[in-house]
């Protein structure tokens, strides 16, 4: 968040299984793919992404090396007893210190082992300020309202959600993902950092707080649970700025930024003509974003009739261009791009995609760029990701030079090979 020197343009906060992540349609995470390079594309640079999730910090990690996730600037887990920021997860301490208020993890579970109605769901999914269960959803009502009593009598302050028609979680009161997003918005009012658009997205019950906090936009996905959707008819039916969406998921959430105009919806994925030779002055960011889409088609074998697009990016390499691959070997830019001629189609049939992560675009000096971003690879289940760096000029009449770049080996790359890494 520090990046950010004026109030960001758009915060997106937003639930991951069933949200973000699509578990039972697309496989490839097309959908997924198609919002990070809209994000990257249009939006990183002024706006924040943040993730709320019931999961708790160890299985969101789990999940980013599952599905092609974006690094949020801020990450809730744990159904907003949790708050972390920036790509090395650093915790929030005041957020620890509010959920310890009148919070005893030792009686809650003494109190909640008297009802043989709640099984207590994996260790794995314990927090501190978080002890969930399974439960029949017939049981659900009762049971809150007598454990909600009697916590009460400990002298605890607690609440509890239901979600998914199965979970129930016994949380501080002061916790939970609208509390937690009423407590951020309020952090970055305080330093002048207020969204000026917030969107809120979800799919559960344990995203109904979401919609509660006051001003934001929010989109229950089409596929959203019973819970959300009922409450939403008993409370939220006549607020203009809540949509149930017609798609899918991450689908929704695109389909909501269209909807309530936060921004443009269309992902570089999908724009049509995006191979053509056109210069393009918005951000050299835009460059880079660009070429790896046209990267993955080519080695899927998708992009055919490119050979403008290749004189066009070859004539964009300054002709002492260097590239310094990740092995440290130093090779022509230009001759590079002439490499990769030869490996059009290698990747077909293998589940090959590529994906852009924290595209950040800064003028270092006038006319000199440079472009820093996490390039990801994957083939089937295995996966590569080189910290990238490009310098580009302006060119006098529009468009970039691309003056040189370079890779090195994330520490978030599970595998660190040189071989059938290209660029
Ligand atoms: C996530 C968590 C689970 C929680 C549920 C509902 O699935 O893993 O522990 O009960 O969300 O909040
Ligand atoms: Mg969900």
């Amino acid at each position: 968040m520090e990046r950010l020197t004026s109030p960001p343009r758009f915060m997106i906060v937003s639930d991951l299984d069933d949200t973000m992540v699509d578990h039972h349609y697309d496989p490839e995470n097309l959908s997924l793919l198609r919002f990070n390079s809209l994000w990257e594309d249009a939006f990183r640079h002024d706006s924040l992404l943040v993730f709320s999730t019931g999961r708790t910090l160890p299985m969101y990690k789990k999940l980013r090396k599952e599905r092609p996730m974006l690094t949020p600037d801020v990450i809730i887990t744990s159904v907003g007893t949790e708050i972390a920021y920036g790509k090395s997860i650093v915790t929030d301490d005041t957020w620890v210190d509010i959920m310890n208020h009148k919070w005893d993890r030792g009686i809650v579970e003494e109190e909640t082992s008297k009802f043989p109605e709640l099984t207590i769901q994996r260790e794995c999914d314990q927090r501190p300020n978080k002890v969930s269960f399974f439960i029949d959803k017939s049981k659900a009502q009762e049971v809150t309202k007598e454990l909600y009593q009697r916590l009460e009598k400990r002298g605890l302050e607690i609440k509890i959600i239901f979600s998914g028609g199965k979970a129930l979680d016994v949380l501080p009161k002061g916790g939970g993902k609208g509390q937690a997003l009423a407590y951020l918005l309020n952090k970055l009012k305080t330093e002048g950092k207020l969204p000026v658009n917030t969107l809120v997205c979800g799919d559960s019950g344990n995203d109904t707080e979401l919609f509660t906090i006051p001003n934001v936009y929010g989109v229950m996905v089409s596929n959203s649970q019973e819970e959300l959707l009922e409450w939403y008819e008993e409370n939220a039916k006549d607020n203009a700025k809540i949509i149930h969406a017609s798609e899918r998921c991450v689908g929704g959430i695109l389909e909501a930024i269209g909807h309530f105009k936060l921004g443009p919806n269309l992902s570089p994925r999908d724009v049509y003509g995006l191979l053509e030779c056109k210069e393009d002055n918005v951000n050299p960011g835009r460059e880079v974003i660009k070429f790896f889409l046209f990267y993955e088609r080519w080695r899927r074998g998708e992009a055919d009739n490119c050979e403008a697009y290749i004189a066009c990016l070859k004539a964009s390499c300054h002709p002492a261009g260097v590239f310094v691959h990740p092995s440290g070997a130093e090779k022509s830019l230009r001759d590079t791009i002439d490499e990769l001629e030869k490996y059009h189609g290698d990747k077909k049939d293998k589940k090959f995609r590529v994906w852009t992560d924290q595209v950040l675009a800064t003028q270092t000096t006038p006319g000199t760029w440079m472009v820093k971003l996490d390039k990801w690879e994957q083939t089937g289940n295995e996966r590569k990701c080189c910290r990238t760096t490009v310098k580009f000029t302006s060119k006098e009449n529009g468009g970039y030079v691309w003056e040189n770049v370079q890779q090195t080996w994330s520490e978030e790359a599970e595998i660190k090979d040189d071989s059938n890494w290209i660029i």
